[in-house]
This record gives C-alpha cells, sequence and structure tokens, in this order.
C-alpha cells in the first residue's frame, strides 16, 4: 500500500559543518530501505548528504530504520509506497525537493527473473519509468542508476570492463539493460539529465557496526549470505557449485566488493553529477577474483569456525571467472575500494553472529511509526 511515513528527519550541524563542497542536498534513495540503499544511507550522512528514503518494504523490514537511527544519531526520512505509484514519487519529488535520484527499487533474483518475467519487467522496468516520469517536471536533473555486471554475460576475457559486449542472459539481466537504454535516450533528448550508471560486481559484507547488513528471506541464493548461515548453524553445509572449471582451484572465481566500499561509490557518483559533471557508465568493483573456496577459507578464518561442504555440479547459468577492470570507475569518480575480502568476511560475520534472524528479531512498532496515507 502506499502511503506515508516515517519518520523526520533531523540535520545536525556535526555532519554538514564537516563538508565544504556539495552539502545538505537531499537525495531521493528509492529502495532504500535494502541492503544497498541502507548503507548507502549511512554513507551519504557522513558526506553531508541528507537521504530520503522510499521503500515500500517487500523485500526490507521497517526495522532498519531503527538501526540507521541507532547507528547515525538520525531518524532519517522514510517515505513509505511503490515506485510504480508515479504520482506518490511526484508527491515525494514535490515535499522534499531532492536534488539528486538514486534508484535502487527493484527485483533482483535472476532465477525468479526467468520464471516471472512480467514482473520483472513491470518492475524493474515500469519502476524506472514511473521514477523519471515524476521527477522530469522537477529541477531535478541528476540520476544514478543500480545495474549490475551480469548484464556482460559470460565474458571472453577478464577482467571485464565498460567496452566489453553485452550478453544479457536472464529478464533480470535485460531489464537493467533497458534501463540503461531508456536513461541514455533520455539523457540524448534532453542534455540538462546527468546519468550515472553503476555496473556492481558482487556486493557482499555489512556495516562494521553490525547494526545494519544483507538480511535475505528464505534459503539464500548467494554464496557470502549461505556461508554465513552455514558458520552460524543455521544450514548444515555449503554446496560448491563446481569443482571442474578451468580457474586455479577449480571453483568459480567472483569480484566481491564490500558494500560500504560501494555505498561510498555512490556517494562519489552523485557527488560528481551534482557538481555539474557528465554522465556515466562505470564499473563497481575491487578487480580482483576470488574463488568460492578462497571465500569460504576467508570466512573460516574470520569466523574461527569450521564451514562444512560438499562439491556438487555447476549451477546452470553460472560463469568461470568474472571480475571487473575499475579504472574507469577510479578515474571517473575518484573512487576505489578499500576493503578486502578478509574485511568483507569479518563484518558479514559480526553482523551474522549479532542478528542471527536478521531484522526479524525486532517488530516494525520499535522501528519506526508507518502510516498510510
Ligand atoms: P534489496 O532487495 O535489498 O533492496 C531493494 C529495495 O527496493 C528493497 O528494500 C525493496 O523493499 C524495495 N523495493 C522493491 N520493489 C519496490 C517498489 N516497487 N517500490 C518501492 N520499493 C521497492 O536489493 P539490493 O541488494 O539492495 O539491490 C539494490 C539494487 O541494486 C537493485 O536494483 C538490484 O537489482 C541492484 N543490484 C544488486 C546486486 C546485489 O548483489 N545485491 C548486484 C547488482 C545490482
Ligand atoms: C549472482 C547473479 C548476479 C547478481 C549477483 C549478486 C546469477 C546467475 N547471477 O551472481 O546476477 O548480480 O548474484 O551478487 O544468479 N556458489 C556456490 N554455492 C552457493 C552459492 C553460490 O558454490 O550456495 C558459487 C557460485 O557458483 C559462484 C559464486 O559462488 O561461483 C558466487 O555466486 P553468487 O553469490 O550467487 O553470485 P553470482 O553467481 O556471481
Amino acid at each position: 500500500m502506499t502511503g506515508q511515513a516515517v519518520c523526520g528527519f533531523h540535520p545536525t550541524q556535526r555532519v554538514a559543518s564537516r563538508r565544504q563542497l556539495i552539502l545538505n542536498h537531499k537525495v531521493l534513495l528509492t529502495g532504500g530501505a535494502g541492503y544497498i540503499g541502507s548503507h548507502t544511507a549511512v554513507a551519504m550522512l557522513e558526506a553531508g548528504l541528507i537521504p530520503v528514503l522510499l521503500d515500500d518494504f517487500s523485500n526490507s523490514d521497517p526495522a532498519v530504520l531503527n538501526r540507521l537511527k541507532q547507528l547515525t544519531g538520525h531518524a532519517l526520512t522514510c517515505e513509505r509506497g511503490d515506485v510504480l505509484d508515479t504520482q506518490f514519487v511526484s508527491d515525494v519529488m514535490r515535499r522534499h525537493q531532492c536534488s539528486a535520484v538514486v534508484h535502487f527499487a527493484g527485483l533482483k533474483a535472476v532465477g525468479e527473473s526467468v520464471e516471472q518475467p512480467l514482473r520483472y519487467y513491470r518492475v524493474n522496468v515500469g519502476g524506472l519509468l514511473s521514477v523519471l516520469e515524476a521527477v522530469q517536471p522537477t529541477t531535478c536533473r541528476s540520476i544514478v542508476f543500480s545495474s549490475s555486471a551480469t548484464v556482460y554475460g559470460d565474458p571472453a576475457t577478464v577482467p571485464i570492463d565498460e567496452t566489453f559486449p553485452y550478453a544479457p542472459e536472464s529478464p533480470y539481466a535485460r531489464s537493467k539493460l533497458m534501463c540503461e537504454d531508456i536513461l541514455a535516450s533520455l539523457a540524448m533528448s534532453d542534455p540538462s539529465w546527468r546519468v550515472g550508471v553503476l555496473r556492481y560486481f558482487n556486493p557482499v559484507g555489512a556495516h562494521a557496526s553490525g547494526l545494519i547488513g544483507e538480511d535475505p528471506s528464505g534459503i539464500p541464493n548467494n554464496l557470502m549470505p549461505f556461508v554465513s548461515q552455514v558458520a552460524v548453524g543455521k544450514r548444515e553445509k555449503l554446496r560448491i557449485f563446481g569443482k571442474d572449471y578451468p580457474t586455479a582451484d577449480g571453483t568459480g572465481v567472483r569480484d566481491y566488493l564490500h558494500v560500504c566500499d560501494l555505498a561510498d561509490g555512490h556517494v562519489a557518483a552523485v557527488k560528481r553529477l551534482l557538481s555539474q559533471g557528465p554522465g556515466f557508465t562505470v564499473n563497481l568493483g575491487t578487480g580482483q577474483g576470488t574463488s568460492v573456496l578462497g571465500v569460504l577459507h576467508a570466512f573460516e578464518k574470520a569466523s574461527g569456525r569450521t564451514v562444512a561442504h560438499e562439491f556438487v555440479p555447476r549451477r546452470p547459468g553460472d560463469v568461470a571467472e568474472y571480475f571487473a577492470n575499475v579504472s574507469l570507475a577510479e578515474s571517473t569518480l575518484g573512487w576505489r575500494a578499500s576493503r578486502n575480502i578478509d574485511d568483507m568476511c569479518r563484518d558479514a560475520w559480526n553482523w551474522q553472529q549479532k542478528n542471527p534472524e536478521g531484522y526479524r528479531s525486532e517488530t516494525a512498532s520499535t522501528a519506526c511509526e508507518l502510516h498510510a496515507a
């Protein structure tokens, strides 16, 4: 249900006085209560920007707002509603006068997108269109879009740079490319639009405080949350998909990126657009590949626990090796990841230990009051 929410924002001098350049601009974070959005909200505040969250909580828990308050000392503004409701997004834009938008809201499970393509196109592509239609009549002309390295499909070589051909292999991947196309057409039709497309590699980990982190519902699809749940005793063993890939140890290699580094990448992207920089499309990763066994061993080291595992056949659709060339992100945004795989595992483990049931132990009522419109 589209409604209005929530907690008022109380900017403090402490946050604002630390920065000289782009200060106190409001930035709309659609999907801001989710995994990447919540970490980005913290990074924005630290950088002197004011995040305005918009979320329907279809894949997040209002309890995150309470955690964000504990972590930052601020009750963040969060508007509850659906990005597909253009009138609602327009209303949020009008009331908050946001200078930039980061569009995180969407669906992200590759397998589910194969089963429910129409839902994925509706939410991911329709959601972006709705947001753009709501923003178009305002003075805001800066938007950062959450894209994914999955648009490259199975690359011929690594590292992957932004000129690699597209090979989307799922409706999810195609929805991301469609969104990139829509944004490119918009910027072409009206050069006052400044568009930043960020192609994430594999975001993992959690805020070092252990207050916010990834909280997947059901059985996790992704490696790191699964490993965490085995280490904490929620799942019996990790199934390693394939041991015969042409990689050093035979298991799949990925470019894992700490979610706080990713969050900082969004701050750099928004600041570049707000300082009238031209648009860009960049990879966000570390540029380092780590195998499944590499992650497992790093997690065992971080947790001091053994992670039980077995080898099973390859997962359909998986590629052998995948990591980014990040030089364009560095030169364009002045950003580079600073945390390594040990940091990612340490912070993922800290979050998992402190929150074995994710946010579910905390009820919405303790988090924040949510009102229907
Ligand atoms: P997430 O599911 O944790 O966050 C998405 C948020 O959007 C959730 O809070 C959800 O409730 C909200 N949302 C979904 N549909 C909505 C709607 N119709 N209206 C309003 N809110 C809605 O996911 P995340 O991991 O934080 O990912 C954020 C974005 O980054 C997504 O667009 C995803 O496709 C993209 N991305 C994620 C990854 C990853 O590994 N997490 C990798 C590449 C790209
Ligand atoms: C997947 C998505 C990708 C998305 C990314 C988000 C697919 C095909 N791709 O990428 O679009 O952007 O998540 O982070 O779903 N593994 C195991 N056992 C497990 C889980 C994973 O061995 O239980 C292995 C996989 O085979 C892979 C590696 O771990 O080699 C990472 O898997 P995962 O975390 O699912 O990420 P991706 O497959 O890279």
